[in-house]
């Protein structure tokens, strides 16, 4: 049963160019709060579309000798192959040029006028064209733009007037009286401060020298405003004024527009003076979210400093991009954009937290119990705390994201994920399985890794929409009342037993940062980066056969120099990935971190001794300054050091102290 009606917005793009990654957090998160509205029980619509007349568009299609409708079609062609490259599932797409939208803006631009308030006068003043805005002499900055800076145009023509200066103490009592309208609260006193308290003037709302845009049906040689024209897209697309107006009575007032933070002054001011003016109810809420800037600037086509979100998507997939978009940054403020914040995250979070929670439930429960998941059997105290946050969670992430708390939304179910990979380290399920008397415990353990991987695949979707079918075909979980939110939100121990799970390949193969690095900030691969991986024969180390054997005792001098001792650099590295070495049954392959050093890779010939879930999270000894050799194929980076008696019976790993950090030097 539906919970009740959900209706969001993102502002309509304009076309004026492709779109950039700043573009696309607005929609993501617009996409992802429509998903986990859905996914919670309510009946949601979502949409989006294009900002298509004015100037600046005029111009551009001039620029290039073809027509404004010819320029704005290939554009928005481009922009919703990147919403659907970025899985941005909206219900409706409305472009300014749709007939529905020209009527509509017509039909509300006559019943203004029919009542009063839009009137006809002259309009004197200063025009931003990038912008698409008037400001008075007072209101320029130096000369210029207050909002970006740019040079501005005198204009000088007869135009309509919409009557903003008769709803502003109106406005003003009405924002007052409703703290949630306009989010965060800053952005509302910011509203008051800038520009409701100075005093609000008439806005002129129409336009002869500009061809592009929405004829005034009275008056012809007059285009609408292009902010007249592009707010009621909001209405226009439910139908409404028409004889088709279920949408609009289904769905009106929106729950949220979802906005930028340089346009909420349109949205909370000229709309919702718009609206009660046509006697039609405000939208719930405008929530003004903040930019992505780089370097502190924000990310812009006029500042030159544009990410391509199709680079960035097809090379670390959309899944990645959406859940870094949504997870770095506080979704009110501004943050900082950059590829390698990008990539930390990718590999912190998704390859190693989530990649190897999921990896290693299900390796385990392939090899303790052929791969069906085991009844639950003997039950502690660790479990059962396990069990209850697992519980807990999705009721703190509805609380998150309801707010628009997108970052910590995604930190409540990555406790959930850095809880169950601790629990895995506590409960050592390898060591259950050693023996008889451990399988009862083996099997719980093993149950409460499933059934919280199955919830945490529940609850990633609406960031990552790809990613909970993939964990689902692993887990083998087909019902599909397994993959709704009330099976998470229900007592643990939703997933049955028994049913039969599938390694799969790694979720989000870990990234060489570096690497990735070279190729430039969001850009294709360059040549550069391209010749590092490809080394002529002769540079290349000589691999050399390093499998363990049984050994004897090297020959050590009988003393060495205090400075020989020093020269091998020991630090505490990290095991944040292991994976067996195929067709080696003595080599594991595992990426240790070495913290403020960074990560690297290491072969070692522990194989027979641990398994790589073991590894996972264990601190170890590393020479670090070994020269890098090769192991079956394999590039090592340093050596584990372990103890071990001649005939090999006894190998352990050397152990560190809890407390000490990643990288920390030995000697
Ligand atoms: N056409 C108007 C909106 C009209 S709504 C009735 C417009 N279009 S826009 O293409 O310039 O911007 C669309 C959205 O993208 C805005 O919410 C804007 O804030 C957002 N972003 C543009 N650059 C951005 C960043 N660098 N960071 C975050 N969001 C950014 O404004």
């Amino acid at each position: 049963m539906s919970k009740g009606t959900f209706y969001i917005t993102t502002p309509i793009y304009y076309p004026s160019d492709n779109l950039h990654i700043g573009h696309a957090y607005c929609s993501t998160a617009a996409d992802s709060m429509a998903r986990f509205k859905k996914l919670t029980g309510y009946d949601t619509y979502f949409l989006t579309g294009t900002d298509e007349h004015g100037q600046k568009i005029q111009r551009k299609a001039e620029a290039q000798g073809v027509t404004p409708q010819a320029y704005v079609d290939h554009i928005v062609d481009g922009i919703k192959s990147l919403w659907k490259l970025m899985d941005i599932d909206y219900d409706d797409f409305i472009r300014t040029t749709d007939e529905r939208h020209v009527k509509g803006v017509q039909r509300i631009f006559e019943k203004l006028y029919n009542q009063g308030d839009i009137y006809k006068s002259e309009y004197e003043g200063w025009y931003c064209t990038p912008c698409e805005s008037f400001w008075t002499e007072l209101q320029l900055k130096d000369g210029k733009c207050p909002d970006c800076g740019r040079p501005v145009e005198r204009t000088r023509e007869e135009s309509y007037f919409f009557r903003l200066s008769k709803y502003q103490d109106w406005l003003i009592q009405y924002i007052k009286e409703h703290p949630e309208f306009i989010q965060p609260t800053s952005r509302a006193n910011e509203m008051m401060k800038n520009f409701l308290e100075p005093g609000l003037e008439d806005l002129c709302v129409s336009r002869t020298s500009i061809q592009w845009g929405i004829p005034v049906t009275f008056d012809p040689k007059h285009t609408v405003y292009v902010w007249l024209d592009a707010l009621t897209n909001y209405i226009n697309a439910l139908g409404y004024g028409t004889d088709h107006d279920e949408l609009y009575k289904k769905y009106w007032p929106a729950n949220v527009h979802l906005v930028g933070k340089e346009i909420v002054r349109f949205h909370s001011i000229i709309w919702p003076i718009m609206l009660h003016a046509l006697g039609e109810p405000l939208p719930k809420q405008v929530f003004g979210h903040g930019w992505l800037v780089i370097d502190g600037r924000k990310m812009g086509k006029s500042v030159g400093n544009v990410v391509d979100p199709v680079v960035l998507c097809n090379r670390y997939s959309s899944d990645a991009v959406r859940y870094f978009l949504m997870r770095e940054m506080p979704f009110g403020s501004d943050g900082e954009f950059t590829l390698k914040s990008m990539l930390i995250r990718i590999n912190a979070d998704l390859a190693n937290d989530l990649g190897n929670l999921v990896s290693r439930t299900v390796a385990m429960i392939e090899k303790y119990y052929g791969g069906a998941v085991p009844e639950r059997g003997v039950v502690e105290d660790i479990d059962r705390t396990l069990w209850q946050l697992a519980e807990e969670t999705p009721r703190r992430v509805e609380e998150q994201i309801n707010a628009f708390q997108f970052s910590n939304g995604l930190a409540e179910i990555w406790k959930l994920i850095g809880e169950c990979n601790k629990y895995i380290d506590v409960t050592q399920p390898w060591v259950l399985g050693r023996t008889e008397e451990g399988k009862p415990r083996l099997g719980t353990v093993l149950y409460t890794l499933a059934e919280c991987v199955r919830r945490v695949a529940v609850m990633v979707g609406f960031v990552m929409p790809r990613t909970p079918e993939r964990i689902f075909a692993q887990l083998g979980v087909t019902d599909d009342a397994m993959k709704t939110w009330d099976s998470v939100l229900a007592p643990f121990g939703v997933l049955p037993a028994g049913v039969q799970v599938k390694k799969g390949e790694a979720l989000f193969p870990r990234l060489d940062v570096e690497k990735e690095l070279a190729r430039g900030e969001g850009a294709p691969a360059d040549a550069k980066a391209d010749k590092a991986e490809q080394k002529p024969q002769a540079e290349r180390k000589p691999e050399k056969k390093q499998e363990m054997k049984g050994h004897e005792a090297p020959a050590y001098p009988e003393e060495i120099a205090i400075d020989d001792f020093f020269k091998v650099k020991l630090q505490v590295a990290r095991v944040i990935a292991c994976e067996k070495v195929e067709k080696s049954k003595k080599l594991l392959k595992l990426q240790v971190s070495l913290g403020p050093d960074g990560e690297r890779q290491v072969v070692s010939g522990i194989a027979a001794y641990y398994t790589p879930e073991e590894m996972i999270g264990k601190q170890v000894v590393l020479a670090a300054n070994l020269k890098p050799a090769k192991l079956a194929g394999i590039e090592s980076q340093g050596m584990i050091l372990c103890a071990s008696t001649p005939d090999d019976s006894t190998v352990k790993l050397m152990s560190v102290e809890p407390g000490v950090p990643d990288g920390a030097i030995i000697g």
